[in-house]
């Protein structure tokens, strides 16, 4: 079998899916979609065909036309899960797969009512990246494969659903209590693009391209949050060029959602902790509007050239950003960006095979090394070319990049003989080869000034001999400043001087989820009592790993709150992502 993507029995040889049609039954009492995927092939051809599945029980498997084929479910090896062989004793351009998915399937979350803003409805989504998308559909499951895809869902009838694509017609189910939606996505996109989100959603619209969706009960307040989308959109068109996916929505998801945002095309997925009710957060919003180019349109290979989807995309995001806000909001960004890569950096070790761009990831769970190194690193090495470059080259290369690699993957070699024969000369001059396969952050990386960013270093590093912000200054702060701020305060922290800084700023209120996480993680490390409460709270509530990791991290480190570490996810364990459930489980044990 030729290994084309460590994380995906697929064999490209044996043939190629180009379109995916699902028919789904959604099944709130026993958590399952069930029904089928029809998958056609890119021509007809016969013997194995081997798909991915990961907990997915098989009922059947039969021709287009109901003959039945032999099909073999191998052995599930962990998070691979189980290889399915379909045998096609004749030529076959298309096959059926009749299934159900697990309670358990790992890309969905199947929300009680309590758990949604409304209280009195159901919820489900998915998160197919990076490997899951064979958990809620037997399918090619690497992103070297593209498809269209067309869906017909059955659900309750009170309840309605969004998908990656274009929506189509609602009809009567075939109970009195059904209905049905169809979904068309013309534009062919990997697996881990599939996405579905059912509950009591209902939408706005924002611009001619761009509708928020969301549960009734945040839809004003979300649509306020990200009312400049279109502007957004434009500023992107502007240094990317058009617009491929028609329309750009996106929906606010409840708060188990694990990630700030995924990339969903047509349909942009959000926590709704980016809502701090003054627009502090939006850069997400920007990062997976950029994703339309990178990511989305041109996309990584596999998970090893993971830096191609995120780095470039950290790196156009700020571009967008730039063009909205200016110069000085990116650079504390940037900062921000900065100091996470440092410290994942030091997690992981300076010589850690995780600190390179490129990856070697056969035999590990994508999800448990998930960092901040494809993301910052990645941008770092991509603004280091624009700057040796400069601006015009820059901006010509990427359009050409996209241009050239439009609907396609491509793989890190595969980037560096593109990149190279555009900027021959910049494989000596920056030594390209040291970003891509060394560790680490080469001495040559930008660095960032700013007269705020000096500022803010200066009062966090007299913290301790008693520097202090003026508090009616430090109250009007924008949030990235409040985020450099606390980032760089020592902790432990004495428990007066937590004291005041809550008392002082009220951060057990702030409406802003990085200051509040941030400061959480501060009281974590610092055994701070007064601050428990809110920390049940906030880990109560929200599923975002970004805050769940950092804050269970610390609790589990510290000999005072170790026990409470524990005890928090025996309480809440059950309300997170199966994804985010794992990597605390991976933290607790550790
Ligand atoms: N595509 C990612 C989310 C992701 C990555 C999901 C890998 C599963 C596996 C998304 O675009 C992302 O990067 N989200 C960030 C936002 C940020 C960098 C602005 C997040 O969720 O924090
Ligand atoms: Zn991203």
């Amino acid at each position: 079998m030729a290994k084309m993507d460590p994380h995906s029995y697929t064999d490209i040889e044996q043939g190629r899916i180009v379109k995916v049609e699902l028919d789904l039954n959604v099944d709130f009492a026993a958590k399952s979609l069930v029904g089928s995927a029809t998958l056609r092939l890119a021509e007809a051809g016969s013997g194995t065909l081997d798909l991915d599945t990961r907990e997915l029980t098989i009922e059947g498997v039969e021709t287009v036309d109901g003959t039945a084929l032999p099909w073999t479910l191998h052995e599930t090896e962990g998070f691979m899960g189980a290889r399915l062989s379909v045998e096609r004793e004749t030529p076959l351009d298309a096959l059926r797969v009749r299934y159900r998915t697990s309670p358990e399937a790992s890309a969905l979350q199947w929300l009680e009512p309590q758990h949604t803003e409304g209280g009195e409805q159901p919820y489900l989504f998915s998160q197919c990246q990076p490997h899951h998308a064979r958990s809620m559909v037997p399918v090619q499951d690497s992103a070297r494969v593209r498809f269209g895809y067309d869906a017909k869902l059955t659900l309750p009838k009170a309840l309605s659903a969004v998908m990656s694509a274009a929506p189509g017609e609602r009809e009567e189910g075939p109970t009195a209590d059904t209905a049905v939606m169809h979904f068309s996505m013309p534009q062919p996109i990997p697996a881990y693009l599939l996405a579905i989100a059912v509950g009591n959603i209902v939408s706005k619209d924002l611009g001619p391209r761009s509708r928020v969706y969301s549960e009734p009960e945040i839809l004003d307040k979300a649509a306020w949050e990200f009312e400049g989308v279109d502007a957004m959109l434009l500023a992107a068109e502007d240094l990317f060029g058009p617009y491929r996916w028609d329309r750009f929505d996106f929906i606010v998801m409840p708060p188990a959602f694990p990630y700030g945002g995924m990339e969903n095309p047509r349909l942009t997925f959000l926590t709704p902790t980016l809502i701090a009710g003054d627009r502090s957060l939006v850069n997400v919003l920007a990062h997976e509007l950029a994703h339309s180019w990178t990511g989305n349109l041109v996309t990584n290979a596999t998970m090893n050239d993971f830096w191609l989807n995120e780095g470039f995309t950290v790196w156009a995001e700020r571009r967008i950003l730039e063009k909205l806000e200016g110069d000085a909001a990116v650079a504390l960004s940037a900062a921000i960006g900065r100091h996470a890569l440092s410290q994942e950096i030091a997690r992981f070790g300076e010589d850690s095979p995780y600190t390179a761009l490129e990856t070697d990831l056969s035999g590990v769970d994508p999800d448990d090394v998930y960092s901040q190194v494809p993301y910052e690193k990645g941008c770092l090495f991509v603004q280091l070319v624009e700057k040796t470059v400069g601006r015009e080259r820059m901006d010509a290369f990427v359009l050409k990049y996209m241009d050239t690699f439009q609907f396609t993957s491509l793989d890190t070699a595969e980037f560096e003989a593109f990149f190279h024969a555009e900027f021959p000369e910049l494989r000596e001059a920056i030594d390209t080869d040291r970003w891509i396969h060394g560790t680490g952050v080469p001495e040559n990386a930008p660095s960032f000034h700013s007269e705020r960013l000096a500022a803010l270093r200066e009062l966090t590093a007299g913290w301790e001999e008693g520097r202090r912000p003026d508090p009616e200054d430090a109250r009007r702060w924008p949030s990235e400043e409040w985020q450099i701020f606390l980032q760089n305060l020592p902790r432990p922290m004495k428990h007066e001087d937590c004291l005041w800084l809550e008392r002082t700023f009220q951060l057990n209120e702030s409406d802003n989820a990085e200051i509040l996480c941030q400061w959480l993680v501060i009281a974590a490390a610092s055994a701070y009592e007064p601050a428990y409460e809110k920390l049940r709270s906030f880990l109560g509530h929200v599923g975002r790993m970004k805050y769940l990791k950092p804050l269970y991290t610390t609790l589990h480190k510290g000999e005072k709150t170790k026990a409470l570490a524990s005890e928090l996810f025996e309480a809440f364990g059950d309300r997170y992502h199966p994804i985010a459930r794992g990597g605390l489980e991976n933290i607790l044990r550790g």
